[in-house]
């Protein structure tokens, strides 16, 4: 750990991303629930996801994005100072951050996790920055990362169909330059928490005559589609706007937005709203579905290494979901 604690600015350096190899299509769910590829692309924009098997892990997939991240930003595994781990798929509810610690090798940064779900990149993003402008760390590492298959109901279409596997990072670095982060709002409202959930079912079980305790198993998600997709349209494009004004810019400044990837018609919506021309939303939510708190780190990256993204450009993003929760920054890429 630094002991520099001269207020820093923030850089955005290094990305990466990583996903299961087995992909299964629309066409492929209709075997197993009664939906459509074309039901489901037309209400999503999604085609396909990716889907973890039994040999792979959270931490594995989260340890590649992290490695990719870490060699853009020309970065040594044992200089990372922090490594945020942002997943509601942990493997194991103490955390998943330390393994992807001890696979990289990042012998002297501390980790953790941070359960956001769909928000919990740029709530990652925003943590990070905190620890950054600080000056106590120097090499932050964020991930977002999740295997949301495996908390997925398959009989039911309503929610089966949305969701994907992966993992995407970056790198984060303190700069005695001009502060990359130009804005960010981070925000959450409790009392619409039963629109999405993955919520633990206690079974009652009598320990000694007397003493009752609970035990028992997480459920699968459930999710009210409806009001999750109003609770979207609403929010998303205020969060940014406020961001976008913190700024001082205006929405034509905005070179790219990178919206949590849950589905094209809310990010149609909202960058209707936000009057951004179509061209300059990323999208690959047709490849992944939604891949929860890895769906930003992984559109950041595949448009990185597409050349689409460059040095300078200015990017608004948000993810928002359960909680429910929502988040909006704005960021410059690169050095
Ligand atoms: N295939 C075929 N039919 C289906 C399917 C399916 N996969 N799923 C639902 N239907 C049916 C419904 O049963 C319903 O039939 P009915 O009218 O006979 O009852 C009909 O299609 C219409 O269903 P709606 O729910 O009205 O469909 P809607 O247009 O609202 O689209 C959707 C559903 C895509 C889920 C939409 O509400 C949405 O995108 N919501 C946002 C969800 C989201 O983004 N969630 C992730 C948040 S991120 C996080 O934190 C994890």
């Amino acid at each position: 750990m630094s002991s520099n604690h001269t207020l820093m600015g923030v850089t955005f350096i290094g990305c990466g991303a990583a996903a299961p190899e087995t992909i299964v299509l629309n066409d492929e769910l209709a075997q197993v629930v009664d939906t459509s590829d074309e039901w489901i692309s037309s209400r999503t924009g999604i085609r396909q996801r990716h889907i973890g098997h039994d040999r792979e892990s959270l931490a594995g997939l989260a340890t590649q994005a992290a490695q990719q991240a870490l060699e853009m930003a020309g970065v040594a595994a044992e200089d990372v100072d922090l490594i945020i781990l942002a997943t509601s798929s942990a493997e194991d509810l103490f955390g998943s951050a330390c393994r992807i610690q001890a696979q990289l090798g990042a012998t002297k940064a501390v980790a953790f996790d941070l359960t956001a779900a769909c928000s919990g990149f740029v709530f990652g993003v925003v943590t990070a920055a905190q620890f950054l402008r600080s000056g106590v760390y120097r090499n932050v590492l964020v991930i977002g990362a999740d295997l949301l298959s495996r908390w997925v109901d398959w009989q039911d279409r309503n929610t089966c169909v949305l969701f994907g596997d992966g993992a995407g990072a970056v790198l984060m670095q303190g700069t005695i330059n001009p502060d990359r982060l130009l804005g960010f709002e981070i925000s959450s409202d409790g009392s619409q928490n039963c629109c999405l959930n993955l919520s633990f079912k206690p079974e009652l079980r009598e320990l000694i005559p007397g003493v009752v305790l609970t035990q028992g198993k997480y459920q699968y998600i459930t999710m009210n589609g409806k009001e999750v997709y109003r609770f979207a349209i609403n929010r998303v494009p205020d969060a940014i706007d406020k961001v976008i004004h913190q700024a001082h810019l205006t929405s034509a400044d905005i070179d790219w937005l990178i919206l949590h990837q849950a589905n094209q018609r809310i990010m149609d919506a909202v960058a209707l709203r936000l009057q951004i021309p179509p061209e300059k939303v990323v999208s690959n939510v047709a490849k992944y579905g939604n891949t929860s708190a890895a769906s930003i780190p992984i559109a950041l990256t595949e448009a990185v290494r597409a050349g689409k993204i460059q040095t300078g450009d200015t990017i608004a993003t948000s993810g928002f979901g359960a909680g429910l929760s929502w988040g909006a920054a704005i960021f410059k890429w690169g050095n």
